[in-house]
């Protein structure tokens, strides 16, 4: 949701390229419109204008500007259309105090009103040119450039991170922050960066601090001091490491995020596998001693809490409600019991809707709050009783993947946690559920090494090829006739229902299809009616205890004529026989195995959604209208 950048240096170097850079590391977060402005001889020269970054530079040459101070920004639009004149940075009415933005200024009509009666001449439509107006406003009456944005800052309502130079001011970048992330990073002496999120910068520095709600801090080569907006005193901070390498948030030669990121997944999940006991332990008391629980989560996030509470409830034997965030106090607004467990899920930590449900939940309830979020020091850290990290790594494409597999076993490893505090299962159980665990990021490796020709033809070529002759030809060419049709269902039960829904949510994202996750057993209470000869319907038929019935469920569509393609394990016989098309996981068909089947599935639907975007000529990385963050209600 937006992205800033900004940077300040002693050393000799080309600014704007800089800042070109970071925006660009940035861009997963908006890519409407983006911009450039760099201080330079008591000067702005600035670059902006409606697009996306690469066009921009090769248009404008973003990276060519000059001087110490550079801020940039790429937008994802709110308030005023992605326009030239609605992007950021935005200025005051001499022109001298700029301003990049993300977050949204609740009560901008209100101050625009009182700006203009006093004579500001405004140019966008958006909220953000209040805050250089008020900050001139303020310096008009004789305040000094940071005791005007102190000022300035106290006028407006809602959520900010921003970054502010001035003209006037070589020496310095002020930065603000209320709810929408900001964090600093500093090179010792040399240079300092702030913005939205750590791989900006993670190729200079990974010594940073993250910036708190109503905290201001003035940013000046390799020094950061830091204060309390509302009190205007100083804050003592320590700064901190983060262990995220560079190439993590680099292509590393692959076309795409999404697909370097699909096959991190193996990695990822072992670093998973090694969050301390201690924190799923103090996640597991939580939740043997609550009375009520519920989770709660937007988007992927979501679908992670559907498959990871029920692998919780199976052990922990207390039903677990799933509330997405953003109707999470409409729905409880009467009936949410004191001292009840939240688990809040988010990749980013930072989704406006789940924060907050949950400061809500502790605030009205008294709620015990466990987090779990893949990016250190988020807000939703903040507002926790419990956090636990995922370590999957920086996920740069928009489509959550691996971090959507790091949360289902981040939930699964807290179950298994509960079970064994609560001897739940005979200790030899516990053991091969644990077995089991451990064996996901393998059988997820050898599925993406023997698997990815097989999954790319079947988004690739089957418009060309005549359904009925499918089974004879191979897989070829499934994709494209996938494609060409307007629809088609993703459908499973029990607990693979979060994996079918996941699996239309990155069709939906990447590919821009509208392609529906369901049960495939209520799938016949309507759904069923869309089915017609050479319909596809993909069936997630892991062989466990839903698996006999699911049986009859192909068999209902495919006596529509439905054209039945099934992901199933690899010594599956009934279901494959029954199917078109078969992609096969490398995993053993126990019960042990089945839990997880949530994370060795979904690699093959997300490979899925990938190979259908570039069919449609879209970008993957960067899904039509989405942002990675969404900061705002
Ligand atoms: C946005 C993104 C989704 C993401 C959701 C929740 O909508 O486009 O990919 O799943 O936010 O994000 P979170 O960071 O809270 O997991």
């Amino acid at each position: 949701m937006c992205g800033i950048f900004g940077i300040i240096t002693n050393q000799d170097i080309e600014i704007g390229k800089l800042a070109l850079e970071g925006i660009k590391r940035l861009e997963y977060r908006g890519y409407d419109s983006c911009g450039i402005v760099s201080q330079h001889e008591g000067k702005l020269h600035v670059k902006k204008d409606a697009g996306k970054i690469n066009a921009i530079n090769k248009k404008l040459g973003l990276d060519d500007l000059p001087g110490k101070i550079a801020l940039a920004h790429t937008r994802w639009a709110t308030h005023g259309a992605p326009t030239k004149i609605n992007s950021h940075p935005h200025f005051d009415c001499s022109e001298k105090i700029a301003v990049v933005h993300n977050g949204i200024i609740e009560n901008f009509l209100e101050l625009k009103e009182r700006l203009i009666s006093k004579g500001h001449v405004f140019k966008s439509d958006t909220d953000t040119e209040v805050i250089p107006h008020l900050i001139e406003e303020y310096e008009k009456r004789g305040l000094n450039f940071q005791e005007a944005v102190f000022e300035a800052l106290r006028q407006c309502e809602g959520g900010y991170g921003a970054a502010i130079c001035h003209a006037d001011c070589p020496d310095k970048i002020i930065v603000v922050r209320k709810e929408s992330p900001l964090v600093i990073g500093i090179e010792d002496g040399k240079t300092t960066y702030c913005a939205s999120d750590i791989p900006a910068f993670l190729p200079h520095t990974r010594k940073h601090y993250v910036l708190g709600d109503d905290e201001l801090a003035v940013l000046r080569p390799g020094e950061v001091d830091f204060y309390d907006i509302k009190t205007k005193t100083l804050i003592e901070k320590s700064p901190k490491t983060i262990d995220w390498s560079v190439d993590a948030a680099e292509k590393g030669g692959y076309d795409h995020f999404m697909l370097k990121e699909i096959f991190e997944q193996p990695q990822a999940l072992k670093r998973t596998l090694s969050i301390p006991l201690e924190s799923l332990r103090s996640f597991a008391e939580s939740l043997i001693t609550a009375k009520t629980i519920y989770i709660t989560a937007a988007g992927t996030s979501f679908y992670a809490s559907l498959a990871g509470k029920f692998i919780i409830s199976k052990f922990l034997g207390i039903h677990i409600q799933e509330i997405e965030c953003s109707e999470f106090q409409t729905q409880l607004s009467d009936c949410l019991e004191k001292n009840s467990v939240i688990i809040a899920l988010s990749q980013s930590g930072e989704t406006i809707d789940t924060i907050e449900a949950i400061r809500w939940a502790k605030e009205s309830a008294d709620a015990t709050i466990l987090s779990i979020t893949n990016v250190v020091g988020s807000s939703i850290t903040r507002y926790s009783d419990h956090t636990i990290i995922t370590r999957a790594g920086p996920e740069i494409g928009v489509a959550a993947t691996k971090t959507y597999t790091a949360q289902v076993l981040t939930l699964a490893m807290i179950g298994l946690e509960i079970a064994r505090i609560k001897n739940l299962e005979s200790s030899e159980d516990i053991k091969s559920y644990k077995k089991a665990l451990n064996e996901v990021p393998n059988i997820i490796e050898k599925f993406l090494n023997h698997n990815i020709e097989h999954i790319k033809k079947i988004m690739k070529g089957l418009e060309k090829i005549k359904f009925k002759k499918i089974k004879k030809l191979g897989n070829k060419d499934l994709g494209k006739k996938l494609n060409n049709k307007h629809n088609f269902f993703f459908l499973a039960r029990g607990i693979s229902i979060a994996t079918a829904k996941e699996g239309g949510l990155k069709m939906k994202e990447v590919a821009c299809r509208f392609i529906e996750g369901y049960s495939a057993a209520h799938a016949k209470h309507g759904p069923i009616s869309l089915v017609r000869g050479g319909f596809p319907i993909i069936f997630i038929a892991p062989p466990d205890d839903t698996y006999t019935r699911l049986i009859g469920n192909v068999a209902e569509f495919k006596a529509r004529g439905g054209k039945i393609i099934s992901l199933v394990v690899e010594s599956d016989e009934t279901i494959s026989e029954m199917s078109d098309i078969t992609i096969r996981i490398p995993q053993p068909a126990d019960r042990f195995h089945n839990l997880f089947s949530p994370i060795t599935f979904i690699p093959a639907l997300q490979l899925l959604a990938y190979y259908a975007a570039l069919d449609a000529h879209l970008d993957p990385d960067q899904p039509r209208n989405l942002a990675k963050t969404v900061t705002v209600h």
